[in-house]
């Protein structure tokens, strides 16, 4: 009997259910071909259920969710709700209940694809980021005082222990040691450092000139972890500096590993270098619990419901989910499908300027596999 995986989906707002559907509609053909199922659950969270219902999210989301190997999600966001709603109500919710507390998000120049930055090619761009998605300031501790006042006071608190910044630099480390071999090291490398045994790279970035709280923690951590990694050559880059490394030389990057802020930030650097928000995948991760798999772009309401949005990012997504329930080989297929279409088919990657409807997209990927 084949492997069944459980899929919930969660369209979401604007442009998700278009994303989604490609998204499905590659998972579909791709285990076919390699002899798994997947049974899809929908589940109708967003700005229109909200509206309609006065629910963000139901009480019982996350315990629903658990019951599924993964979840695949399109976007959240809508015009018609005040901001911060449907983000803080579902998104952070989920990732936060389901204690999703890596957000991994890779960034790939791919063939064919127009890069912004001059004289770089898919060999330059091709690096992760591990964003810390359990603290910082999006745990919401703080609180206002005299509001309304000329003294009013705002303080939003950038928080992290111990347990957190080990579980994520873990997290980081282990994909490191992973990502390169002594056969396949790290082309970033000098020969001197090959000679020393590394095959890999790990920058944190931070600001230890000023967050010395939070950052002297994280670099103590870093350095300590580090030490059962010898294989890793351990770097260091602030955050501004790592932005401009990320556009003059990103061919410096291997795995970065970061706080939620600032991979926050970071991560909408990145996926400008390497194509947009068309090809820009993303997972938030639980290596114990359960994983959600999402374009990192948002909901992209003025393109919504004319079939002209990109969904490469939400197709690379699943392929990213397929890689963490395991099944590798159609995992890689459907990015090498991307790959192919980004280079002989696409004609840009920016919704309305592909060269085809976003349904003929997916269709070109699963033709592709
Ligand atoms: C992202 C988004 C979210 C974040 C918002 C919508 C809460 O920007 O996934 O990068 O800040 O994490
Ligand atoms: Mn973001």
């Amino acid at each position: 009997m084949s492997k069944v995986y459980k899929i919930a989906t969660l369209p979401g707002d604007g442009t998700g259910p278009e994303v989604v559907a490609e998204g499905v509609k590659v998972l579909q053909a791709v285990s076919k071909k390699y002899g798994f199922e997947l049974s899809f659950t929908q589940f109708d969270w967003g700005g229109e259920n909200y509206l309609k219902t006065g629910v963000v999210l139901p009480e019982d989301a996350p315990e629903q969710l658990k019951k599924f190997d993964a979840v695949f999600l399109g976007a959240i966001g809508s015009p018609k709700v005040a901001p911060g709603i449907l983000e803080k109500g579902i998104l952070l919710k989920l990732r936060f209940a389901l204690d999703q507390y890596i957000n991994l998000r890779p960034v790939k120049l791919y063939p064919g694809v127009e890069c912004p930055l001059a004289n770089k090619k898919p060999e330059d761009i091709d690096y992760v980021v591990v964003r810390e998605n359990s603290g910082d300031v999006y745990t919401g501790m703080g609180g206002v005082s005299m509001k309304g006042t000329k003294h009013e006071i705002a303080i939003q608190e950038m928080v992290y222990n111990r347990f957190q910044v080990d579980r994520c630099l873990r997290f980081a480390f282990e994909l490191a040691k992973k990502r390169h071999t002594k056969e396949n090291p790290w082309c970033g490398l000098s020969e001197e450092d090959k000679a020393k045994g590394y095959t890999s790279q790990l920058t944190l970035c931070g600001k230890t000139n000023v967050l010395t709280y939070c950052f002297n923690l994280w670099e103590r951590a870093f350095h300590e972890m580090g030490e059962e990694y010898p294989t890793v050559k351990l770097n260091y880059c602030h955050i501004d500096a790592t932005c401009m490394w990320m556009v003059k030389n990103p061919e410096w990057f291997d795995v970065i590993v970061t706080t939620n802020m600032f991979g926050d930030i970071i991560t909408d650097l990145a996926a400008m270098t390497s194509g947009g928000m068309g090809i820009s995948a993303g997972g938030n991760i639980n290596p114990e619990g359960v994983s959600m798999f999402e374009p990192i772009g948002g909901s992209a309401p003025k393109y919504t419901g004319l079939g002209v949005i990109n969904p490469c990012a939400a197709i690379l997504s699943a392929s990213m989910m397929l890689d963490y329930l395991g099944e590798h080989e159609a995992a890689k297929d459907v990015e090498k499908a991307v790959a192919y279409i980004t280079e002989h088919k696409l004609k840009s990657l920016s919704a309305g300027k592909m060269g085809y409807s976003t349904s003929e997209v997916g269709d070109l990927v699963v033709a592709n596999l």
